[in-house]
């Protein structure tokens, strides 16, 4: 097993099911799980596809069971998979979590995705946590403007003291969020890279700086790149060399960034302070 760490954000290259034997229970916050989806996609060349939708259940179930197990008791997971298996994942997820949201990701496509009937341009995702009485949710953090009443300044006459309606509120569970297409600058050579927005608000309301974020189907990382950007700590795992290494320079790049903003910033203040002391010297 290869593993790189940096800044708290730990990669680890190998076998998910092995992986999180291996990782101590009660010990994420917060996890998002995006598995190979069993519909025939290329990964580098793996093709997923088992053989049968009992044997592919079967795993999923000891991967789910296990990251259930690494959660701490206020902990969350995002499971997401396709469309088709969805429903199993709810219905074992919920014999053991609460399950309090099934949110659909949708995006649009200029390609035409199915000619005899209607092209699949959604994924489900299921938002559940182990305590309901004890979880993070940072509402504050994901508003979003709301599109009626507050564009037209209406008046909310329900309440004591009639007011316009709120501009911002809590998301639903229906996200419309582009997908990663060639050409953008998140853009990695992966057939099914999450776009950084997605883990964005995940993570923003899910968990609070400095918590450790696990990812057991990484692909490009970018759980682990947002986790960065957030001030957060990941694990990410994924089985294949050139996506694993991929995810490397993906996270030294952003963490370079990251830090050439910081002393950018840095230098501001100590430009702006050199400068002020010189008026004060003038
Ligand atoms: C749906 S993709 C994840 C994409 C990822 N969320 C992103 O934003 O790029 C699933 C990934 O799981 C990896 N994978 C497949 N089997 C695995 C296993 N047994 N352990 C770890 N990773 C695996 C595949 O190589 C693929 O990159």
């Amino acid at each position: 097993m290869d593993t790189f760490e940096l800044n708290g954000h730990i990669l680890l290259k190998g076998d998910a099911v092995k992986i999180l034997k291996n990782l101590p229970d009660k010990s994420v916050d917060l996890i998002f799980a995006d598995p190979p989806y069993n519909i025939g996609k290329n990964f580098n060349g793996y093709k997923d596809k088992w053989e049968s939708d009992e044997k592919y259940l079967e795993w999923c179930y000891e991967w789910i069971e296990l990251c259930i197990n690494k959660l701490k008791n206020n902990g969350s997971i995002y499971l997401m998979g396709a469309t088709q298996y969805a429903p199993f994942f709810d219905i074992f997820l919920r014999k053991k979590m609460h399950v309090l949201a099934r949110i659909i990701w949708y995006y649009d496509s200029s390609g035409v995705q199915a000619k005899n009937y209607y092209g699949s341009l959604y994924e489900p995702i299921l938002f559940a946590v182990k305590d309901k009485n004890d979880y993070v949710f940072n509402a504050q953090d994901i508003l979003i403007e709301a599109k009626t009443g507050a564009k037209r300044k209406l008046i909310d006459y329900r309440k004591a003291v009639p007011s316009v309606y709120n501009s911002l509120k809590v998301p639903g569970n229906v996200w419309y969020i582009p997908r990663v297409r060639f050409r953008m600058p998140e853009y990695e050579e992966h057939p099914s890279q999450k776009p950084e927005a997605l883990l964005n608000r995940i993570i923003l309301a899910s968990s609070n700086p400095g918590d450790v974020i696990l990812d057991p189907f990484s692909g490009t990382f970018t759980t682990s790149v947002v986790a960065r950007k957030l001030n957060r700590k990941s694990i990410g795992i994924e089985l294949d060399d050139d996506y694993f290494n991929n995810g490397k320079r993906r996270l030294i790049d952003v963490n370079q960034e990251l830090m050439n903003s910081k002393s950018q910033i840095k230098l501001e203040v100590f430009h702006n302070v050199q400068t002020e002391e010189l008026l004060i010297l003038q």
